[in-house]
């Protein structure tokens, strides 16, 4: 059975909720069966049987937003075979020899063969070796794996390719600063892009850590950034304060379930804003439904739609200026039919962006005079036009106030008030329990998930919501 090694986003734990939904819902069936805080490792229930499986690996890094890369396992090494190898201290040479040996006939073994990282020898090769620790302040990884064990790695691989025949042999070489501090980011995806990983004679060679031990994998696709980022920052209308990642949006549409014929499936962002859901969901092929109360806003969603289309060469339909419409979400359903959407996918009116934390007493004010009467009446209409048992995806804030204490709106009593049922973003019945505190996951922490980066004021909670019939 094939293996393989999904790197997470940055956000690794709404990155693996968004992954276990994805392979327990779409035509891709498959598992978790290991985790860490970079990466996971997937089996699934029949795509490997298909010979032009690296086609569907490419659509599914494409459908997700937060999987950075996909590689193929070739091996594993069992964490005490690695911990005696490169042992924190040295205690007996011989029996640390004798265990590296283990690891250079691993090496040996898959780097060239038929079945192998590289089938066929080139007389020109390169390669770069990416170490994914199973979480970036374990102490090993800084001072073991950076320091000893890459160095190890890069001279066994080069030697096995010279020994095949391999003429020149070059690696990918990290900033020696970096190796001296032990503060090492595996190569990114651009630079796959940018070093032609993915040729026959080139190749990014990952040792994915997780408690268990290193997977052993060659990278087959990866996340195209430069595509994402164009179209968030070359956009004619943008507004960074307000908008949400291109990542963020894409794992978004994916809690909707939507995951079949997806050019049939009607979906709405009700606070459209700039039209980042909106861009994405045309790229993921849905169709794509909108609005804003506020008419400058629709017009630059529909001057974006506008600007994708031509740029990857579409049609642009006459049908936009139907769909993109000034209407406020208290009142969806003047404007929209009753059962009509599969999906509702949005970031909602979140406050005023704050440059200071706001008092206590001023976010409550905020929450129970403007968000909760606001969202309490969007949810009322939501239930109206939404086909039933779909879903919506929500974001829902959570500010940090000066007083020190985090306020948020209570999504819970709005969302059973209106008939909807709060969806855990991970199932956990499905994931393998972890000894790591920092990798756990508890009940109460799954049922929402939050993305937010250091020292935000405003968190974003990422709410899934079911219609009840
Ligand atoms: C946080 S922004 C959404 C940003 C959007 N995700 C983007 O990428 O640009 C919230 C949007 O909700 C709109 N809005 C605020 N109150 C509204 C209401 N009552 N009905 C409809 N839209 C509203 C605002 O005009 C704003 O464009």
């Amino acid at each position: 059975m094939e293996r393989f090694i999904f790197v997470l986003g940055s956000n690794w734990q709404l990155s693996l909720a968004e992954l276990d939904n994805y392979l327990k819902f779409s035509k891709y069936r498959g598992r978790i069966i290991d985790y860490s805080a970079n990466l996971a490792i997937v089996e699934f229930d029949d795509l490997h049987q298909d010979p032009h499986y690296i086609n569907k690996l490419m659509e599914i890094q494409f459908n997700l937003g937060g999987c950075q890369k996909i590689s193929k396992i070739f091996d594993f090494i069992d964490i005490n075979t690695i911990k005696d190898s490169f042992p924190i201290q040295m205690q007996k040479f011989k029996h640390v020899e004798s265990t590296r040996k283990k690891i250079i006939n691993i090496i040996d073994n898959v780097i060239i063969g038929k079945k192998g990282i590289f089938p066929k020898v080139y007389e020109s090769m390169f390669f770069a070796v990416s170490i994914y620790p199973n979480l970036y302040d374990d102490r090993y990884y800084s001072e073991i794996l950076v320091k000893h064990f890459l160095p190890f790695l890069n001279k066994e691989i080069s030697t096995v390719l010279r020994q095949k025949g391999s003429i020149k042999v070059l690696y990918y070489q990290y900033p020696e600063k970096n190796i001296k501090s032990g503060n090492l980011n595996p190569i990114f995806p651009h630079h796959i892009i940018k070093y032609d990983l993915l040729n026959e004679n080139r190749a990014e060679i990952i040792f994915g850590f997780t408690e268990e031990g290193a997977y052993l994998g060659r990278t087959f696709t990866t996340d195209n950034p430069n595509f994402k980022k164009k179209i968030d920052e070359e956009r004619p209308n943008k507004e960074f304060k307000s908008s949400i990642s291109p990542k963020l949006a894409i794992i978004m549409l994916n809690f909707l379930n939507l995951f079949e014929n997806r050019e049939d499936k009607k979906i709405l962002d009700p606070f459209v804003g700039n039209g980042t859901i909106a861009l994405f969901s045309i790229l993921q092929d849905f169709q794509i439904y909108g609005s804003d109360n506020n008419l400058t806003k629709v017009n630059n969603t529909i001057r974006n739609i506008h600007w994708l289309l031509s740029s990857i060469e579409e049609e642009i339909p006459p049908y936009t200026h139907q769909r993109i419409i000034k209407q406020d979400a208290r009142s969806l359903s003047k404007k929209f039919d009753s059962y009509f959407f599969d999906g509702i996918c949005t970031e909602p009116e979140l406050g005023p962006f704050y440059l200071k934390k706001p008092y206590y007493s001023q976010a409550r004010e905020l929450i129970d005079n403007e968000l909760e009467p606001l969202y309490d009446d969007f949810f009322r209409e939501a239930y109206k036009i939404l086909k039933p048992n779909s879903r919506i995806c929500f974001i829902s804030p959570i500010i940090n106030t000066i007083d020190g204490n985090d306020i948020q709106v209570n999504i819970d009593k709005i969302a059973s008030k209106h008939n909807f049922c709060i969806v855990p973003l991970l199932d956990l019945n499905r994931i393998i329990s972890k000894s790591n505190q920092k990798l756990k996951f508890r009940k109460q922490q799954v049922r929402t998930l939050i993305d937010a980066k250091k020292g935000q004021i405003v968190k974003r909670k990422i709410y899934v919501l079911e219609k009840n019939e």
